[in-house]
């Protein structure tokens, strides 16, 4: 292991995070009640908001940046005598589903605009196996003119955080470490041990840290698209998918998916940097572009669906109306990017249904400018139908009485999390 870090541990030397989001900034703070740590973001004011102790991605509260030995900063000047850097900054995919590493790849050029002998740099941010090494170090090694191994080393460590989960934390939960060399993966791998209670995993390689992490998110997409494709197939057989679940939950080995929206920036992205490098290499993935397929069809499902229930109930959909709750990716947060709930709205309006969107976690404004529509601010009952899109906690308690007050007499409930099931006996009712 080299001395960096016994460096970094005596405030000796810096560490700096690149890309202050979901991920970067809850690594940053934690690295910051330890060691010295530099916090970097192109986004100044987001920059500001932090140096407020506003974390403006809404997860952290501001107890959460006391007593952090941390700079915030948009400054590059203020990276110069970082010695250890953790990139940590978006990986999306572009309209055609390839990756698109522009942020990942201009954050290659920061570092290595700054980058001296002896640093460290460890990637954070999900990428198919081989990006390190074949897309980021050759940008480190232009920006720099040092070399790859005799200059600076290279670590990978794949972040696993939920967004919305307290359980699930940094600290908490097992991290995957990885270096270019032996020497390298030890000390990155003692790095993280200083935030992570609950240990590190030292992968073998970089590309094998790489690919650890891109499966974890591609295994869930494969197995809820595998419960989707069930909840249509019993859709046709007249039975509910949940009591199908609970009955074979029983037995011991079988795996506890439920059907849904599959929305977000990690699930509904990270299988397409996979099928990316796997046809890269000759190979068209077939299960894991199949699941993306039928997870992406899912919004669309559940509108058809709807729009053909209010036309057996009688109602023309051009004068029909129907509430959405919801607009978040999922549960509890206040992200909407990528949320297939748009994908819902984008259906029904096709068929010119009224459609009205509430959410108590989203913000409208970002709504209107993602997907363009603003969230309305009331309940303007009463609907042809109201589809209850993501499991909010605040919604738990709303009951058939309330479901009936905000609805037609033939009104329909749409529950697709299943969460009411038990509890509606006088309603139209319908679920995945
Ligand atoms: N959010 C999650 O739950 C989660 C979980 C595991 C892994 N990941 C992965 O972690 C990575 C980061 O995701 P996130 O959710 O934190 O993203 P995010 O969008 O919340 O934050 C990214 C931050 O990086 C900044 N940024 C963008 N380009 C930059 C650049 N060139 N230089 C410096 N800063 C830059 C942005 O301004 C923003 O503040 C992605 O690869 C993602 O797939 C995310």
């Amino acid at each position: 292991m080299s001395d960096l870090y016994e460096r970094l541990v005596k405030k000796e030397a810096k560490l700096a995070v690149i890309g202050l989001g979901y991920v970067g900034l809850p690594i940053a703070l934690a690295f910051a009640r330890k060691i010295k740590v530099v916090g970097f973001d192109i986004n100044r004011k987001r920059v500001e908001m932090m140096r407020r102790s506003e974390d403006p991605s809404n997860e952290l509260e501001a107890s959460d940046f006391e007593g952090a030995d941390i700079l915030f900063t948009a400054d590059t000047e203020d990276l110069k005598d970082v010695e250890f850097f953790i990139v940590a900054v978006p990986t999306p995919i572009d309209e055609q589903n390839i990756p698109d590493l522009r942020p990942l790849l201009s954050a290659s050029r920061t570092v290595g605009i700054v980058l001296k002998k002896g640093d460290h740099v460890v990637f954070e941010s999900t990428v198919y196996p081989g990006c390190t090494e074949e897309d980021c170090v050759p940008v480190l090694e232009e920006m720099s003119g040092l070399k790859y191994m005799t200059d600076f080393k290279v670590g990978y460590s794949p972040e696993r955080i939920n967004p919305g989960d307290k359980n699930h934390t940094l600290e908490s939960v097992v991290k995957i470490t990885s270096g270019c060399d032996p020497e390298t993966a030890e000390t990155v791998a003692k790095v993280y041990e200083l935030v992570v209670k609950a240990g590190v995993h030292r992968a073998s390689s970089i590309k094998v840290a790489e690919a650890a992490k891109v499966i974890e998110n591609t295994q869930r997409d494969v197995n809820i698209a595998l419960t989707n494709e069930l909840s249509i197939i019993f859709n046709r057989m007249g039975i509910n998918t949940y009591d199908v679940l609970e009955a074979a939950g029983t037995k011991w080995n079988f795996l506890k998916f439920q059907p849904g929206l599959v929305g977000g920036h990690c699930i509904g992205v990270d299988p397409y940097y996979l099928v990316h490098k796997a046809m890269e290499k000759g190979y068209h993935p077939q299960i894991i572009d199949a699941g993306r397929f039928v997870n992406d069809s899912m919004g669309g499902y559940v509108a058809k669906q709807t729009v053909k229930k209010i036309i057996s109930a009688g109602t023309n959909p051009a004068k029909a109306r129907v509430l959405i709750m919801g607009a978040t990716f999922k549960e509890n947060v206040t992200d909407i990017r990528n949320s297939k709930v748009a994908d819902i709205v984008r259906e029904l309006r096709s068929y010119s249904v009224h459609v009205d969107v509430t959410d108590p976690h989203a913000d409208s404004h970002e709504v209107e400018h993602e997907y363009g529509y603003a969230l309305a601010q009331d309940i303007n009952g009463p609907y042809d139908a109201i589809i209850v899109a993501v499991n909010h906690r605040d919604y738990a308690d709303r009951n058939e009485a309330w479901f009936k007050e905000h609805l037609k007499p033939e009104g329909l409930l749409v529950d697709l999390k299943g969460t009411y099931r038990k509890r509606i006996n006088g309603l139209a009712y319908w679920s995945l």
